[in-house]
């Protein structure tokens, strides 16, 4: 079996890259180790920036995003007893986010790739990468797929990124010392706009899927389980955290879904060697305080695809050779804005008095400068 890309995942970027190389006539492979209805149950980002957005609607698989996705033109810091707006209309003009579900995502790419004869395959479990500096090739069940080049899109616990030789790849890495239990909710959004709350018993963040769905998140210690979370306390704790501006009401519901999300910073450079190319969270993770893994995920298969598409139209293989220097300002321009959201709303064990007394000074400059405010707006919309 030969194609010209093989691919190794069906999160996000793996789907997304083989449809624009369809569009583009390029072939690809996608070789997923889970089955279609895991990938497309599994609950995670839910914001998508203006970028994001325009690249999926101009593929031609922004229909539905389009029809049910919500737009959302601010969101709100809520700390000390009061709620701050972070206008986006105001402090980035014409620019905003729309709140999507990641796995909606997902749905929408297979949809298409299967509906274009598209090559994408389950269940794959056993998949191994070979020959990355000339000839590269796949194994898996005993098959045999040969590429020009090899697409890394498996996630931070892939095979593609460990079968790079040691001593290639300079790695970066910081873990918080807290994890998020997120669910979500059949209720009615309590809020319009997402609230990203800071209090003394840690972060807690409102957020939506639908008219009559809501997604929460709680900071939560780093070792916590599903288990010790029963719906009652759940509650319990997002009305302690939420409820602390006047006349706010949380509305609660049936959860139907819960899960625990270790916080962890990670950049592996470069993110290619030989003819194997990584993308998405496979060659970076961020915590998701910013809401950006998910998107530079998309940003990092815009480059590849443009890359990919000048060598294959005319055996050039300039841009994929920049490929990793291309994508690697945006990443640790979301890495710092990761970092810089998760400080300033988390608690953390070590902080003493003091350290609380310089979060809640930033947070009251943030919210009160218009310059500051317009830096976390324009980051949290996404560069252009
Ligand atoms: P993945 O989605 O991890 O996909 C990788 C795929 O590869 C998976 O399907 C996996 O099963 C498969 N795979 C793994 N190993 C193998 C193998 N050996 N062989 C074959 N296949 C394999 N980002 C945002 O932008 N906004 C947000 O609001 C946001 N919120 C988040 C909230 C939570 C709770 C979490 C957990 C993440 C959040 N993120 C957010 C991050 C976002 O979900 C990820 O950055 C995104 O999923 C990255 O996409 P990906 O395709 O690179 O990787
Ligand atoms: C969601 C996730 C995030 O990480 C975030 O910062 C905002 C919203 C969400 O899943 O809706």
């Amino acid at each position: 079996m030969r194609t010209q890309v093989g691919i190794i995942g069906a999160g996000p970027a793996g789907l997304l890259l083989s449809h624009l190389l369809h569009l583009r006539g390029i072939s690809s492979v996608v070789l997923e180790k889970r089955g279609r209805e895991y990938v497309e149950r599994r609950v995670r980002a839910g914001v998508l920036e203006q970028g994001t957005v325009d690249t999926l609607v101009e593929a031609g698989v922004g229909a539905r995003l389009l029809r049910e996705g919500l737009p959302h033109r601010g969101i709100e810091l809520r700390y000390g007893g009061q709620g701050h707006r972070i206008a986006f209309e105001k402090l980035v003009p014409g620019r905003s986010i729309t709140v999507y579900g990641q796995q909606e995502v997902v749905k929408d790419l297979i949809a298409a790739r299967l509906e274009a004869g598209g090559d994408v395959r389950f269940e794959i479990e056993d998949v191994a990468v070979h020959s990355l500096e000339a000839e590269p090739y796949l194994t898996f069940g005993g098959e045999r797929l040969d590429c020009d080049v090899i697409a890394g899109c498996d996630g931070f616990h892939g095979v593609s990124r460990p079968s790079i030789p040691p001593g290639v790849l300079r790695l970066f890495e910081r873990d918080y010392p807290f994890a998020w239990l997120g669910i979500l909710a059949r209720v009615a959004p309590s809020s319009e706009e997402l609230i990203y709350a800071r209090t003394e018993r840690g972060f807690a963040l409102h957020s939506m899927r639908s008219p009559t769905v809501s997604r929460f998140y709680l900071q939560v210690p780093p070792d916590a389980t599903v288990a010790e979370w029963p719906d009652e306390r759940i509650w319990d704790e997002l009305k302690a955290r939420l409820e602390t501006v006047p006349g706010f009401v949380l509305d609660t519901g049936e959860i139907f879904d819960k899960g625990v999300t270790p916080m962890r910073a990670f950049v592996a450079e470069p993110m290619q060697y030989g003819r194997l190319y990584l993308a998405g969270d496979a060659a970076h993770i961020v915590p998701p305080t910013g809401a950006k893994g998910l998107n530079l995920a998309v940003a990092d298969v815009r480059v590849l695809t443009e890359a990919l598409d000048r060598f294959f139209a005319t055996g050039s293989a300039d841009l994929l050779d920049a490929y990793s220097e291309s994508c690697l300002k945006r990443v640790w321009r979301a890495q710092h804005f990761s970092w810089w959201m998760t400080t300033l709303l988390h608690t953390f064990d070590s902080d003493d008095d003091y350290g609380r007394r310089l979060q809640l000074s930033y947070l009251d400059y943030v919210t009160s400068s218009e310059s500051a405010a317009t830096t976390l707006a324009e980051n949290y919309v996404g560069l252009p």
